[in-house]
């Protein structure tokens, strides 16, 4: 049976009240719920046969960006493709993108988003997971046309305005439109809170911009509304932490780190990468970061297998070194230049970079970072994500 969802799109399922479960489902993805898995839950719970349940199970699973999770995915998409002669096109689309992406290929998967927007501009999936793309290639360009291309179809009416307009700025600000990227970041906050996403995009535009206490401010002042946010959460908190290190407030960094940040009990990428990043900027202003390094160099230890996202590995490879594991340090790099593409040219000059530079060895590390300096964009990750590397170079430079 075909219903519609709330933006007026076809959806298969056999039970009544699966695709209002799913529009709910799509919705918390968008406000990064801490409720959203349980949502999903419920949307297959109800309908065990639906298609674009069970294809967003397998995108939520490659969001994660964890290996334990990739290895379901085959399942993911068996039950995907269980019911898909009977889907519409635009559901195939989607399991094809699926395919593509857990074929670690998600530039195609991207193209297929594009495809279904082209024709299904209010499709906020296809549209957030080609946001999601373009970020982790470094196409700040791509990310804002994606948006442009279908803000036409898009109004306050839409279920969602607020969440695109919340992309909007962060495409705005990673293409260094500081200025409009703010103006649409706080409209989109003004019409709904519980964004942690544009809420984020104006943090970013304060950084870049060096406007610390007011950046300390905005993050703090929407705190309920952020804060309500899965381990996207953390990330938040990161920010505030990076612009109290701005400040050379450190005492205050490190309270952040300790208090807000660090989870003894997470292994999402996002979360590792934020707290080796913060220990690493600490340490370049001379602070001596006791034993934190432990506790992620056990977390990574684990992880060393994994090639889903070279930005992520190349954060892991700087943790094992700092950790004093620099055997594995060095495997990990050795397995990321044999596993070709972006790993190869990118990942693993960056982890040998970061290794020579934990070793003291600063000539070795600004000759590496010196010559990819040009494409570690293409690793992904923000301009404030990235300043890591810069700082690490500049360093290394003395
Ligand atoms: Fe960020």
């Amino acid at each position: 049976m075909r219903t519609t969802n709330q933006w007026g799109q076809d959806v298969t399922t056999t039970k009544p009240g699966a695709a209002a479960a799913l529009d709910e489902t799509l919705m918390s993805y968008l406000a990064i719920g801490r409720e959203t898995g349980d949502l999903l839950k419920s949307v297959l719970n109800t309908d065990p046969d639906m298609v674009m349940g069970h294809c967003l199970k397998g995108y939520f699973f490659c969001l994660m960006a964890s290996g334990s999770l990739w290895t379901r995915l085959p399942k993911v998409l068996a039950a995907a493709n269980q019911g898909l002669a009977a889907a519409t096109p635009r559901e195939q689309a989607h399991v094809q993108a699926l395919t593509h992406w857990a074929d670690g290929d998600q530039g195609a998967a991207a193209r297929v988003w594009e495809e279904i927007l082209s024709s299904h501009p209010l499709d906020v999936l296809a549209l957030r997971l080609a946001h999601h793309a373009y970020f982790y290639r470094g196409a700040a360009g791509d990310m804002l046309a994606s948006i442009e291309r279908v803000l036409g179809a898009w109004d306050e009416h839409c279920p969602g305005y607020g969440f695109v307009l919340g992309m909007r700025s962060f495409a705005l600000e990673e293409t260094g439109e500081y200025s409009e990227a703010e103006k649409i970041g706080r409209a989109a906050v003004d019409l709904n809170a519980d964004d942690p996403w544009a809420i984020h995009a104006v943090a970013h535009v304060m950084e870049m911009q060096d406007r610390h206490i007011e950046g300390i401010d905005w993050i703090t002042g929407l705190q309920p509304h952020w804060n309500a946010a899965n381990n996207f959460r953390y990330h938040l908190w990161w920010h505030r932490a990076l612009m109290h290190l701005d400040r050379e407030e450190l005492d205050e960094t490190l309270r952040l780190y300790d208090e807000n940040i660090w989870d003894a009990e997470s292994d999402e990428y996002l979360d590792l990468c934020n707290d080796v990043s913060l220990l690493l900027r600490l340490e370049l202003l001379g602070v001596d970061v006791g034993e934190r390094w432990q506790g992620i160099t056990e977390k990574v230890a684990g992880r060393t297998g994994e090639r889903i996202l070279a930005f992520a590995d190349c954060h892991f490879v700087a943790a094992l070194a700092a950790g004093g594991q620099m055997q594995a340090a060095y495997d990990m790099a050795g397995a990321m230049a044999a596993a070709g593409g972006i790993f190869a040219s990118v990942g693993a000059p960056v982890s040998n970079a970061l290794i020579a530079h934990r070793k003291a060895d600063y000539a070795s590390a600004a000759r590496l970072l010196g010559e990819v300096r040009g494409t570690i964009i293409t690793m992904g990750g923000s301009h404030a994500q990235r300043e890591l590397f810069e700082l690490i170079l500049k360093d290394a430079e003395g």
